[in-house]
């Protein structure tokens, strides 16, 4: 009797455990690590991370070149004193599992400004591709990396690519794949946001063999370099975007639904939002409508210091104030601020709660983050990482549903 007791208590802890894991959401978070470099409040390094807010965080970034060798962008934030730098950013990444043992921490290859041709040169030859895993294993290995997370923007596309990308990134993958399986090493990537690029860059059904995430960049869908206002990223289409062509694909729905629709598995698929806004500088102050003529991106912010983007620390911060106007887009599911001629699209607590709630419903794997270090991390607006902390408080409520 006793053992048929414990017995089951056994099947019942181990069917608790199933189906908390199988309910249990990811966290991906992108950790800018330049954003050391930003000024006065801005500033941002390991120490500001919370650990207990992200299941994943990847070191944005390290590159490669043309021979197959990986290099670290910024030695002096990376490395330590030993290794010729002074910040230690990868050794403190990675001892955030000391606070919170479940993080996984990945570095992550590429980014925007890397482009496409190291990229297409590397992966094209099967020498090369083993000269920048083994170089991969010896970097995981020497800080004890939990995995990779390709961010290669994008196969195919871009300065100096090739229409053989899109077939040799499925090897690189492998290559990848074959060497981390034995020790259990995590493989992810960023990827396309947006239908035509999805077509153009990936053989879907490959990339979700090989890789443990799919990390989609839905965000990016519209800024300055359009030359008319628009959302960076939009949930769902506003009636305005079907009387443009395709625009009503450049939205986020959209581009998750591509992925599942050329069959991606789901659980593997992380909806990606930006903790930051793009802004326009509006040709007329009275047309705010997207769409709207501009006359070039917004300025500067204190702290991240480009045109065109502000962090969401800069907008709650600096543009939300009695002069700036609100508007939540009902279709789009997103929020804009005027201020006098500047008109700026992001993400809140309120669009978040949205898209979050789209993931669940979707049966996605979770949400991933670029990036946490412009999330109002000091509390400067009120709650310290309100957009993590919003994620995160609305995932667990789905998943102790
Ligand atoms: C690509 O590789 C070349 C040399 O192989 C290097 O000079 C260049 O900086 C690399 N480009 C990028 C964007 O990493
Ligand atoms: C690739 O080029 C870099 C920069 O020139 C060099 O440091 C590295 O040793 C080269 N790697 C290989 C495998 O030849
Ligand atoms: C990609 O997947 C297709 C279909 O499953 C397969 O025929 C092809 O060999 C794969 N390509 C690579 C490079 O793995
Ligand atoms: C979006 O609309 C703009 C302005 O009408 C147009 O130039 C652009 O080609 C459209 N983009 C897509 C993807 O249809
Ligand atoms: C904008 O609207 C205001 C109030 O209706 C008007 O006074 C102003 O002239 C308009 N500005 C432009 C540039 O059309
Ligand atoms: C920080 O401030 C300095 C001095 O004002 C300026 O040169 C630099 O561009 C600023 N950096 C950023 C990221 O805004
Ligand atoms: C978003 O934050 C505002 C201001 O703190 C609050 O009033 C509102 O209830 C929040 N909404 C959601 C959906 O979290």
């Amino acid at each position: 009797m006793r053992g048929i007791i414990s017995l089951s208590a056994a099947y019942f802890i181990l069917a608790c455990f199933l189906i908390s894991s199988a309910n249990s959401y990811n966290i991906v978070c992108y950790f800018a690590s330049w954003s050391i470099y930003r000024n006065l409040s801005g500033k941002f390094d390991v120490s500001n991370i919370d650990p207990n807010l992200c299941t994943h965080i990847n070191f944005a970034f390290v590159e490669l070149y043309e021979n197959g060798s990986l290099y670290i962008v910024d030695p002096w934030e990376s490395n330590s004193k030993s290794d010729g730098g002074n910040y230690n950013g990868f050794q403190d990444l990675v001892n955030l599992r000391q606070q919170n043992p479940n993080l996984n921490v990945l570095v992550s290859l590429g980014g925007w400004n890397e482009g496409s041709k190291n990229f297409s040169v590397v992966c094209a030859d099967e020498a090369k591709r083993q000269i920048l895993v083994g170089e991969v294993m010896r970097l995981i290995a020497k800080y004890n990396f939990d995995g990779l997370d390709i961010d290669w923007e994008y196969p195919t596309l871009r300065t100096d690519s090739h229409p053989q990308d899109k077939e040799n990134f499925v090897k690189l993958l492998a290559a990848f794949r074959t060497a981390f399986q034995p020790r259990r090493l995590l493989l992810t990537a960023a990827v396309a946001g947006a239908v035509e690029k999805i077509d153009a860059a990936y053989f879907v059904g490959n990339l979700t063999n090989y890789l443990d995430m799919l990390n989609v960049m839905s965000y990016d869908y519209h800024g300055a370099f359009d030359g008319f206002v628009g959302h960076i990223s939009p949930l769902y289409a506003s009636s305005l975007d079907y009387k443009h062509e395709k625009n009503y694909t450049y939205v986020a729905s959209a581009a998750i639904e591509h992925w599942l629709r050329n069959g991606a598995d789901p659980s593997k698929i992380n909806l990606g939002v930006p903790t930051y806004g793009r802004t326009f500088t509006l040709a007329d102050k009275n047309n705010t409508q997207l769409y709207a003529p501009i006359l070039g991106p917004g300025p500067k912010g204190l702290f991240t210091g480009l045109e065109g983007t502000l962090g969401y620390h800069e907008i709650c911060n600096e543009y939300s104030g009695a002069d700036s106007q609100y508007v939540f887009d009902d279709h789009q599911k997103v929020p804009h601020r005027v201020v006098d001629d500047l008109w700026i699209g992001y993400d809140d607590n309120v669009s978040l709660t949205y898209k979050v709630d789209y993931a669940v419903a979707q049966k996605l794997g979770g949400i991933m983050v670029y990036s946490i270090d412009t999330d109002d991390f000091l509390g400067l607006c009120g709650h310290k990482y309100i957009l993590l902390t919003t994620i995160k408080n609305r995932l667990d409520y789905h998943r102790s549903k």
